[in-house]
């Protein structure tokens, strides 16, 4: 008796020292330790006086305002879930109250703008999801100050254009999300300076042109997603920036021309896809240099003949698809040199 009731003040004593007692608890949450749950509660507005935590998930609720008020006294917030609401704007200083955040979670919601200064002082902010949203335009200021951001998501918005220097204030980015948007028009600076960037997705977007300058800097690149694009030709020393890179998504283009040196000094690239495009002839000089290309991938295409020796630069290739081309001949020395050809 004596030792049940000593068990139960200690348990009192811990949860009040350590984590959120049950009656600082708000109503449809859920506290645990120094986590704070209110998940599909059909909230409206964010819980007036929460409590202090460290995690906060709001998930799939129904709020459409959030101030700098909603967050008072969170200063120790460090992860904070505002996915699946119906969020139609962030206003400057929304985030002020919470300067220790780290995780930010604003996708599938309905934001259309996001004011200027909304991500002031968020400098420890490593991860930003704005996936599934109706974002238009991203300013140069926007992500002014995020210096320790390192990953990016803007998958499936509105977004245009990225303009020159917009991405100046992450430096230290290494994962970018642009997949699923309209961007027609890339700046020329827009990734410059991304020096620790390994990994860009622009898959299913309306980039006709991309050009040398645009990767300039990117020495870490390693993934390059520029798939389901209107992407005509590839010209020259494109890729001569970005000679770290490992994988690279150029399928389901426009591509009809490739410029015999193209893909010169890309001495790390593993897989190059590049099916269903129109490439009619391939030059043997385009693989040059690509010593360490396992897997090329060039079905559905156009290619009617295929020169001696053309893989003679690729030794390593594993796998090689050539399937829905219109190969009449093929001479005797095209294939030469692959002896470690596994699928054809
Ligand atoms: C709180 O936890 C219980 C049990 O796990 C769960 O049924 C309930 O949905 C949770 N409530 C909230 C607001 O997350
Ligand atoms: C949401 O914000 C709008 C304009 O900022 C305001 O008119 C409205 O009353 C707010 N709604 C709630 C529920 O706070
Ligand atoms: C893209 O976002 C819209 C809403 O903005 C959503 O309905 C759709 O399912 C999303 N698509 C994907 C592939 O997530
Ligand atoms: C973004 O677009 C809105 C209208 O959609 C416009 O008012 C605003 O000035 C634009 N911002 C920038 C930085 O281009
Ligand atoms: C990038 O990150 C490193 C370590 O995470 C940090 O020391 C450095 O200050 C950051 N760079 C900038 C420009 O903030
Ligand atoms: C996109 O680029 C074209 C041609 O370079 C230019 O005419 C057009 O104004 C640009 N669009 C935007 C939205 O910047
Ligand atoms: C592609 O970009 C180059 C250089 O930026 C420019 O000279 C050329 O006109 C562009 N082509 C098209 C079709 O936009
Ligand atoms: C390959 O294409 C280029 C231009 O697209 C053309 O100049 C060249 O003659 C073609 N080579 C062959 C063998 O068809």
């Amino acid at each position: 008796m004596m030792s049940t009731c000593l068990t139960s003040v200690l348990a009192l004593i811990l949860t009040l020292c350590t984590g959120i007692s049950r009656g600082q608890c708000p109503e449809k949450c859920n506290c645990t330790g120094l986590r704070v749950v209110c998940e599909g509660q059909q909230l409206q507005n964010i819980p007036l006086s929460l409590p202090a935590a460290e995690y906060l998930s709001l998930r799939n609720n129904q709020i459409r305002n959030i101030s700098r008020q909603s967050f008072k006294g969170l200063t120790q917030l460090q992860a904070l879930y505002l996915s699946g609401n119906q969020i139609e704007t962030i206003d400057d200083g929304v985030f002020e109250e919470v300067p220790n955040l780290v995780y930010l979670w604003l996708n599938d919601n309905q934001i259309r703008s996001i004011s200027r200064e909304s991500y002031n002082g968020l400098t420890q902010l490593r991860i930003l999801y704005l996936d599934n949203n109706q974002i238009h335009n991203i300013s140069r200021e926007l992500f002014k100050g995020l210096t320790q951001l390192q990953e990016l998501s803007l998958n499936n918005n509105s977004l245009e254009s990225i303009d020159a220097g917009v991405l100046e204030g992450v430096p230290n980015i290494t994962k970018l999300w642009l997949n699923d948007n309209q961007i027609r028009n890339i700046s020329r600076e827009s990734f410059n300076g991304l020096t620790q960037l390994r990994i860009l997705y622009l898959h299913n977007n309306q980039i006709h042109n991309i050009s040398r300058e645009l990767f300039k800097g990117l020495t870490q690149l390693q993934e390059l997603y520029l798939s389901v694009n209107q992407i005509e030709t590839i010209d020259d020393g494109v890729f001569e920036e970005v000679p770290n890179l490992v994988y690279l998504w150029l399928n389901d283009n426009q591509i009809r021309s490739i410029s015999r040196e193209s893909f010169n000094g890309l001495t790390q690239l593993r897989i190059l896809y590049l099916h269903n495009n129109q490439i009619h002839n391939i030059s043997r000089e385009l693989f040059k240099g690509l010593t360490q290309l396992q897997e090329l991938y060039l079905s559905v295409n156009q290619i009617e003949t295929i020169d001696d020796g053309v893989f003679e630069e690729v030794p390593n290739l594993v796998y090689l698809l050539l399937n829905d081309n219109q190969i009449r001949s093929i001479s005797r020395e095209s294939f030469n040199g692959l002896t470690q050809l596994r699928i054809l």
